[in-house]
C-alpha cells in the first residue's frame, strides 16, 4: 500500500541526482539546531520498564523523565528504549534529554481512552480544533522545552488511532482528539530517525516554537484515517523539514497559524519554514498553508517534493474571517504523479471555530510563487480564486507542465479574484495571469 511507483522512484532518483550535480552538495537542515551528544545515559529498564507489549509502562516513562529533569546532569540524558513494545499512557518530555528508540523499539499508546488527560485549548484556536473546550494532551508531549531530541534507529511511536478515530466517525467524542506528538513554547527540537504510526489526530504539531528540525522520519496512516496530517507547523518559526516519507488520510505538510478570532487576537505568524525532499501520498493536499492562518504564515520555501496518488498537489487555502495574511511562499522542484488537482489556492476553505469569526477580518495573500512543477495524470490543473473584496496577488506560475490522463486536453483553469502573472504554464492558465504586462509583478520571484 505505502510502496512507491516506480516511475516515482526513477523520477525521484533522477531529480536528486540532478541536484547533487547542480550544486554539488546537498542542502540540508543542519546548524537551525546543534545535534547534541548526551554523556549520562539511562535506559527506560532501569525504571522498570518491560517491552512485552501487554505491561502499562507510564510510571516508568514518568519516573525516568522526572529524574532527568532532576538531577539535570550536564549536557542532558539520554533515555533508551531497547527493542521490544512499550504500551504506556501519554507523558510529558523535559528539556536537555534525548529519546532514543533502538532498532525495533515501539512506544505504543495505551488504548484507554477515558483516562485520557485534559490540557488547554490553545489561546490561538480558543477551543479544541475539532470540539469545544479542552483537549486531550497529545501521547507524547512537551510544554516550554528547549534542547529535546527525539532520535534513534527508526524505531516506532505507535498511536493506535483506531479506536479515536472510531470515535470520531460515530460522532461521540467528547472533546479534541490527541496528536502523536505536540512541543509547545518550545526551541531547539529534533526529531529524526523514527518511524510515526496511527496517531489519533494530526501526527508531529510544533506550536509556539523555534528552531525547530525534522528530518528522516516516516509518518503512516490509512488513508481513509480522519485528519492525520503528517506535519503541522503552527505560529512557529525556522522550522526544517527534510528526507522523509509521509503516507497519512490527510495533508502532509500544513502550516499553520490559528483559528479566525483566536488567531488574530493572538497574532503569532509562522515564518521561515522549509521543507524539502519530502514525499509521499494524501487523499487531501501534498503541501498544504492553511486553512487556519490567521496569526499570518511568510517565507516558505517547499522544494523538491513528490506526491502521487493524492488529492491536491498544492494547496495553499484561507478564509473568510481568517484575517492574518500569506505572504512570500515559494514551491519548487515538485513530481506529481496520479492527482486529482495538481494546484489549488482558494479563499473559501475550512469551517469557523464559532459565529463570533468577524466577516469583515479578510486574509491578505500577496507573493505567491510555484516553479518547476511537473505532473503526470492529473485530472484537473488548477484553480485559484481570490475573494473579492481581498482579491490575492503577485501570484507567479512557472515552468509547469501538467498532464491529463491521456493528453494535455482536459479542463482549464479556474481563476477569480487574482493577478499575477504566468511563464511556460501548461495547459495555459486564465487570462487573469497571462497577460504580458502583469509579469512585471513577479519579476523579483524568479
Ligand atoms: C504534562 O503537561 C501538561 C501540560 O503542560 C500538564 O497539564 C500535566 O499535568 C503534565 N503531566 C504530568 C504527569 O506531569
Ligand atoms: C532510518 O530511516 C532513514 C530514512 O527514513 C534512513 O535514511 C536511515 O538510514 C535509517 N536508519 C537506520 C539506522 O536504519
Amino acid at each position: 500500500m505505502f510502496r512507491i511507483q516506480p516511475l516515482v522512484s526513477v523520477l525521484l532518483c533522477c531529480f536528486t541526482f540532478w541536484f547533487h550535480i547542480s550544486f554539488g552538495y546537498l542542502i540540508t537542515c543542519s546548524g537551525i539546531v546543534p545535534m547534541r551528544y548526551r554523556n549520562d545515559k539511562v535506559s527506560i529498564t532501569d525504571f522498570g520498564g518491560v517491552g512485552d507489549g501487554k505491561t502499562l509502562n507510564t510510571k516508568a516513562f514518568r519516573e525516568a523523565i522526572y529524574r532527568i529533569q532532576h538531577l539535570r546532569r550536564r549536557g542532558g540524558t539520554l533515555l533508551y528504549v531497547p527493542p521490544g513494545v512499550y504500551l504506556t499512557e501519554s507523558f510529558n518530555l523535559t528539556s536537555h534529554m534525548t529519546l532514543y528508540l533502538a532498532r525495533g523499539a515501539v512506544i505504543k499508546a495505551t488504548q484507554d481512552t477515558w483516562k485520557w488527560p485534559l490540557v488547554a485549548p490553545l489561546p490561538s484556536y480558543g477551543r479544541g480544533r475539532e470540539r469545544p473546550g479542552g483537549r486531550y494532551m497529545s501521547f507524547i508531549h512537551g510544554d516550554g522545552l528547549r534542547d529535546v531530541v527525539i532520535t534513534g534507529e527508526n524505531g516506532t511511536i505507535d498511536g493506535q488511532g483506531g479506536i479515536w478515530w472510531n470515535m470520531w466517525r460515530q460522532g461521540n467524542l467528547q472533546f479534541t482528539r490527541p496528536n502523536l506528538v505536540e512541543f509547545m513554547n518550545s526551541r531547539g527540537i529534533i526529531i529524526s530517525n523514527v518511524i510515526f504510526k496511527n496517531s489519533p489526530f494530526w501526527n508531529i504539531h510544533p506550536v509556539y516554537c523555534s528552531n525547530v528540525v525534522i528530518r528522516y522520519v516516516t509518518i503512516l496512516a490509512p488513508t481513509d484515517s480522519p485528519n492525520t496530517d503528517g506535519i503541522d507547523p503552527d505560529s512557529s518559526s525556522n522550522v526544517c523539514i527534510e528526507d522523509s516519507f509521509i503516507s497519512t488520510g490527510d495533508d502532509l505538510v500544513a502550516v499553520k497559524s490559528g483559528w479566525d478570532e483566536y488567531g488574530i487576537a493572538y497574532g503569532r505568524p509562522s515564518s521561515h519554514i522549509t521543507i524539502r525532499r519530502v514525499t509521499g501520498s494524501s487523499p487531501f493536499a501534498g503541501i498544504a498553508v492553511g486553512s487556519e492562518t490567521s496569526g499570518g504564515v511568510e517565507h516558505v520555501l517547499a522544494e523538491n517534493i513528490v506526491i502521487y496518488n493524492s488529492g491536491i498537489g498544492v494547496n495553499i487555502k484561507t478564509n473568510i474571517g481568517r484575517g492574518g495574511f500569506i505572504k512570500n511562499i515559494t514551491v519548487s522542484q515538485v513530481f506529481m504523479e496520479n492527482v486529482r488537482t495538481g494546484i489549488k489556492i482558494a479563499g473559501d476553505t475550512g469551517d469557523h471555530p464559532d459565529n463570533r469569526f468577524n466577516p469583515n477580518a479578510l486574509p491578505y495573500v500577496k507573493g505567491v510563487t510555484l516553479k518547476n512543477i511537473w505532473g503526470v495524470k492529473v485530472q484537473k490543473a488548477g484553480s485559484i480564486q481570490g475573494l473579492k473584496d481581498a482579491p490575492f496577488t503577485n501570484i507567479c506560475l512557472s515552468k509547469i507542465n501538467l498532464h491529463g490522463m491521456t493528453g494535455p486536453r482536459y479542463p482549464p483553469w479556474k481563476c477569480s479574484d487574482v493577478s499575477g502573472a504566468a511563464i511556460e504554464v501548461s495547459p495555459s492558465p486564465c487570462a487573469q495571469l497571462s497577460s504580458p504586462q502583469q509579469s512585471g509583478s513577479c519579476a523579483n520571484h524568479f
